[in-house]
């Protein structure tokens, strides 16, 4: 198989433990090209660990991961080459403006005109106004942006984005999921990592539930709807939500890692 054909992300037997702490237990899954792929789970599920492995920050203590055709233990080099990491974390310069923030960056990727890479990307992401203004200054919405529109210089193929939306307000997060979307309408393959369920149900092509090491489900939003029979209510049929999904799968508490927080907020 050539790396063009083959899947954008495939994972078999993922596992991981920090000291006595096993974290993943035999992660399998496949991503197609240019679909939007959620990986859904708790606090302290493993999600960041995964996409640390993916992305070769991490390795594995067993099982193999391959990222556009490349193994990420022994083609790391490639794997880099083919990906770009927006981390849980903006990783942005705060003394910098957001032009000067992605010309740095197009300019240590050694590609032509940075100033024009910059300004179209601040253009994508509605960000021409704030152009010139030091990051310290930027909303949280903006940041994201920003760091995501970061990550986009150089056209990487695949992007994994931990947590992209996670403490933005609605409108914020509205908009870096539109930008998410132009991102796979333009053949980008997304790896994402959300607790959000209704961040899942809008972006993803496929939702897959991380609990306790492993994948539990893994489909597109019908399939893990009709998990579960619709709950009759009078007359009216009601459908399963995601939530409803998840929490009858994991357990209706939640608690999975060990930061004592309870993670899926409740859907108002
Ligand atoms: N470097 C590390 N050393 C020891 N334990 C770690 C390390 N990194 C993560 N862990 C632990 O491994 C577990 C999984 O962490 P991870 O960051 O992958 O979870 P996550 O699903 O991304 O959680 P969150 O939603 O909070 O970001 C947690 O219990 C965490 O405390
Ligand atoms: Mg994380």
């Amino acid at each position: 198989m050539t790396t063009q054909h083959a899947p954008a992300i495939q994972v078999h037997g993922l596992d991981k433990s920090y000291k006595d702490l096993h974290v993943l237990r035999g992660v399998d899954f496949t991503v197609a090209r240019g679909s939007i792929f959620a990986l859904l789970g708790s606090n302290g599920a493993g999600k960041t660990t995964a996409v640390k492995i993916l992305s070769t920050l991490l390795k594995a203590d067993a099982g193999t991961a391959r990222v556009n055709g490349f193994d990420v233990a022994t083609q790391a080099a490639e794997v880099r080459e083919s990906i770009s990491l927006t981390g849980q974390f903006a990783a942005v310069d705060e003394v910098l403006s957001g032009r000067e923030n992605l010309a740095l960056v197009a300019r240590l990727r050694h590609l032509e005109n940075p100033g024009r890479i910059a300004d179209d990307l601040l253009a994508r992401f509605s960000l021409t106004d704030a152009a010139a203004r030091r990051v310290a200054t930027y909303s949280g919405g903006m940041r994201r942006r920003l760091d995501i529109a970061m990550s986009l210089i150089g056209n990487p193929p695949i992007i994994f984005l931990d947590e992209p939306t996670t403490g933005l307000d609605p409108q914020a997060r509205i908009e870096v999921w539109q930008a998410v979307k132009e991102l796979a309408e333009n053949g980008t393959t997304v790896l994402l990592t959300t607790q959000y369920l209704d961040e899942a149900e809008q972006l993803a092509d496929r939702i897959a539930i991380l609990h306790q090491g492993r994948i539990i489900v893994n489909g597109t939003l019908d399939e893990l709807k009709q998990l579960l029979p619709p709950a009759k209510v009078e007359y009216v049929e009601k459908q399963p939500t995601l939530e409803d999904v998840f929490l009858a799968l994991v357990g209706a508490d939640g608690k999975d890692g060990d930061t004592g927080q309870h993670p899926i907020p409740a859907r108002k």
